[in-house]
């Protein structure tokens, strides 16, 4: 496993990190296995773990919370002690995803709040303090309320986080350049794939200029670019996907995917290729796959160790680039 520096908080993350919403609010998970998923990425060196009170009303943070505790404090015995990164999210008040341009500090982060569900998170992961913890949701207009940075700051200074960040609504890179160049985050985790480069025209080179941490999300676009979905592809009652692949999105994330799988050539998978891709970025600290089964851990984390893509393959799937806003099944 390769490592990055966190931007300017420093850390040594790895560049393959851990996405954690799958195994708690995804229909077809089961503890055991996530557990051993998350286990077998540490031992192949994960250290980077993302999560959310939303992700099963704590249920993922209590995951990682067995993890951390797992992996901790009895070196001296001959066991382990890793450092691992521990990152969450409070929800947004009105539990609206995505944000819209209408919803104010008030109904989302009112700053009593923002404290209440730090101390929820710190409880269900248990530990005294969090590495990261993300605003879920992003508007850049709440810089206009000048209640904002000093509710950051007092995050900060009490001790119970050692850094900021938010995270920004799907296909809407933009809202969120605002906050970097105000200073007033560490990190921004936003979705950047194949697909969805566009992070790379103003967000990065923002991010780049305050050395702020960028975490890479969705890499696999929900699950078209790991190159397994079809136009029957289904999932149980209940499951999110069946809201965001709606027959029209379904049909178009199908056949950009297939479009791409002329360019697998020597035993790469799509998998691989993109992450590779997107490691190809340095822009990027880390990424962080959704995952639940452990050969889905071996392969994602074997990435790191294979490099960047030959520039003549990169150069071709920049070609793949989808300009997408958001629309109504877009959440
Ligand atoms: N608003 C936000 O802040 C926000 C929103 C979305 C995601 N996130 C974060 O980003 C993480 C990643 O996003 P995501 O999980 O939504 O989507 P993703 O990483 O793009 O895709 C996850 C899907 O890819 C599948 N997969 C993983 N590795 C694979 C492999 N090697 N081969 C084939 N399939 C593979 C997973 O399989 P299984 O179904 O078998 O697990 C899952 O179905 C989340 O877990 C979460 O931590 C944050």
């Amino acid at each position: 496993m390769n490592y990055r520096r966190f931007g300017r908080i420093g850390w040594n993350v790895s560049e393959i990190g851990y996405g954690m919403w799958g195994m708690a609010g995804w229909t077809g998970s089961a503890d055991t296995e996530s557990l051993e998923s998350l286990e077998r990425s540490v031992d192949l060196g994960c250290n980077f773990f993302d999560t959310a009170w939303a992700y099963g009303d704590g249920h993922s943070e209590h995951l990682l919370g067995k993890i951390l505790r797992a992996n901790k404090g009895n070196a001296a015995a001959g066991g382990p002690d890793k450092k691992l990164y521990a990152a969450t999210k409070i929800p947004p008040k009105n539990r609206r995803w995505p944000s819209r341009r209408e919803f104010s500090l008030d109904h989302c982060y009112p700053p009593d709040y923002l404290v209440e569900y730090v101390e929820k998170s710190l409880s269900n992961v248990g530990v005294e303090t969090l590495d990261l913890i993300q605003f879920h949701t992003w508007e850049d207009h709440w810089l206009d309320d000048e209640r904002l940075p000093r509710a950051i700051e007092a995050l900060r200074s009490s001790g119970k986080v050692r850094a900021v960040g938010i995270s920004l609504n799907r296909w809407e890179p933009w809202n969120g350049i605002r906050a970097v160049r105000a200073g007033l985050v560490d990190a921004v985790q936003v979705i950047y794939n194949i697909f969805d480069q566009n992070p790379e025209d103003e967000l990065f080179p923002a991010c780049r200029e305050k050395d702020v941490a960028v975490i890479a999300r969705v890499p696999f676009d929900e699950g078209s670019l790991s190159g397994t979905l079809t136009l029957q592809s289904t999932w149980q009652k209940g499951d999110w996907r069946n809201s965001y692949f709606v027959a029209e999105n379904l049909k178009s994330s199908v056949a950009h995917a297939e479009a791409l799988k002329p360019l697998l050539q020597d035993g790469l998978s799509m998998p691989e290729m993109a992450l590779r891709f997107i490691l190809n970025n340095q822009d990027v600290s880390t990424i962080i796959p959704g995952m639940r089964k452990t050969h889905h851990v071996e392969c994602n984390l074997s990435a790191s160790a294979k490099g960047p893509l030959s520039p003549a393959l990169q150069g071709e799937l920049r070609k793949h680039r989808w300009m997408r806003t958001p629309t109504d099944w877009s959440q």
